[in-house]
């Protein structure tokens, strides 16, 4: 009992507790990423609070997430539990990948994710060059605006959903096609619903999600999504063919078929859903919203797209597609990218962890299963890292030769066990499409539109507040 006692003394400070819901009043949800700045300039880098009875620690600044999600990986690589989900089939032994609890099925699924994404190659064309492609229905479609001022948010999340739908169903949807825009208008409500205090409260009262009608009410653009994915593996499951694999959904339906031990690894229909819903969620708003804030950063720094745009006439040319060996030779439009990547901190407080064992951080005790949020966005923005944390500043990532250097701090995928598993995949699609975009056009702020505005809207991402811009033809 002392020993527990001790231990529990030695817990991580954070503001005083209500009866019943905790902290929950210290904290925006609308706005968490900043509450969290307010709270760790008062209690350092490590603080806790309380979701009603569920204890979160929260990390903060690189070297405190760095020695929590590299040196101690394994300790902080579980997830909570998600409640909130359960309606649409999350539960016992289905879990899919992106919540699923630390262990074997999840080993399994993420490596299957991993390495089919790797190999992928399983239609006709490589990934690279499904990614080329989209690219180019990219600019025709921003062709066909010819020079007027308009919102690319749309037509970015259309060539980013299309990547995903290619690796998913051997397929593309055209841009104009009505299913393709309820999809996607699915996945902003979907996004939406999850934000706020509502959804926080249920995921720690779990009671009050299991009353019969709540989640439909509360979360009805999440069923609806994933009824809208049910329908699509039914009809990609009917015109399977096993001797011929088109696509992700067909490795894992083959990998299905190899019975009970594949069953036992989580290879089940159940599981079939949720890692397809997890590729969606987790990577078609992320890589679009980063491109979105490539452009707007564009629009705001005019000097800095010429030179990237000087850079892809001299290693590219105006004709050829850009190519993933260029990305070589091109060290300020990496920089930029980069840059993109941090000013925009897309994801700023990741997903949440929950520790595995009992564990100690920077002195410390943190137990077993408390909810560990990663403040990402206090590693982008760390003020002891960054020359100008909070300037659009490429050189963050330029040596003084002119060579793209990485800081360890960079860490927009996260890191350790969790990290995400997409990262190569949205490395090729931001480099790839940057470049084709700013190789073909040369974006400008309408003259009748003021400057667009740079702080963030967030809903579990952050994304830039609408604005309109005119792609110029090169
Ligand atoms: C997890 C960022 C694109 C699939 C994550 C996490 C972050 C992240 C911060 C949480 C890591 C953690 O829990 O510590 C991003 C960003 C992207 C991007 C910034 C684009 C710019 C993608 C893409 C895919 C993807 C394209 C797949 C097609 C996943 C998955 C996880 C994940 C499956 C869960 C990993 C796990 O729990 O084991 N991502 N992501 N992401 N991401 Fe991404």
């Amino acid at each position: 009992f002392m020993k527990r006692r001790k231990k529990w003394s030695r817990y991580p400070p954070g503001p005083a507790s209500l009866p019943f819901l905790g902290t929950m009043f210290s904290v925006d949800f609308h706005n968490p990423h900043r509450s969290f700045s307010q709270l760790q300039k008062k209690f350092g880098n490590i603080f806790s609070l309380q979701n009603c009875w569920t204890n979160l620690v929260v990390l903060n600044g690189y070297k405190t997430v760095k020695e929590a999600l590299v040196h101690k990986s394994e300790d902080f690589a579980d997830r909570p539990p998600f409640p909130i989900y359960e309606h649409i089939g999350y539960g016992e032994n289905s879990e899919g990948i992106v919540v699923a609890r630390y262990g074997h099925v999840w080993k399994e699924l993420r490596r299957f994710a991993l390495s089919t994404l790797r190999n992928f190659g399983m239609g006709k064309k490589s990934l690279e060059e499904h990614v080329v492609e989209e690219a180019g229905f990219l600019c025709s479609e921003i062709m066909s605006e010819e020079g007027k001022s308009f919102d690319i948010q749309v037509l970015l999340k259309n060539a980013v959903c299309n990547m995903i739908c290619h690796i998913v169903f051997g397929d593309r949807f055209d841009y104009g096609d009505e299913t393709f825009k309820k999809l996607l208008q699915l996945f902003q409500n979907s996004l939406d619903e999850e934000t706020g205090f509502l959804p926080q409260l249920l995921n720690v009262v779990p009671i009050l999600v299991r009353i019969p009608g709540v989640p439909q009410k509360a979360f009805q653009a999440q069923k609806e999504l994933m009824d809208f994915i049910d329908v699509a593996i039914e009809k990609h499951r009917k015109t399977w063919d096993p001797a011929y694999t088109r696509d992700i959904t067909d490795v894992f339906l083959k990998e299905m078929e190899k019975g009970k031990a594949a069953e036992e690894n989580g290879f089940h229909y159940n599981n079939l859903r949720l890692v397809t819903l997890d590729l969606f969620t987790a990577g078609s708003e992320t890589t679009s919203t980063t491109i979105h804030w490539a452009l707007l950063y564009m629009l705001l720094h005019p000097e800095i797209q010429s030179k990237v745009q000087e850079e892809i006439d001299r290693v590219i040319g105006r004709e050829r597609p850009p190519a993933m060996t260029d990305q070589a030779s091109m060290p300020y439009t990496n920089a930029v990218i980069h840059e993109v990547q941090r000013c925009g901190d897309v994801v700023p407080l990741g997903i949440p962890h929950r520790t595995y064992r009992d564990t100690e951080l920077q002195g410390f005790f943190i137990p077993k299963g408390t909810t560990v949020i990663i403040n990402l966005s206090s590693v982008l923005k760390d003020e002891t890292v960054w020359e100008k944390p909070n300037e659009f500043y490429p050189e963050h990532f330029l040596d003084a030769k002119g060579q793209f250097v990485k800081p360890e701090a960079f860490l927009p995928f996260s890191a350790g066990r969790r990290a995400c598993l997409g990262e190569q995949l949205a490395r090729m699609e931001l480099f790839l499409v940057f470049t084709t975009l700013l190789q073909k056009f040369t974006f400008v702020v309408p003259e009748d539109q003021p400057r667009p505005r740079v702080d963030s809207h967030f809903a579990l991402t952050n994304s830039p507040h609408p604005y309109l811009l005119r792609a110029l033809p090169r």
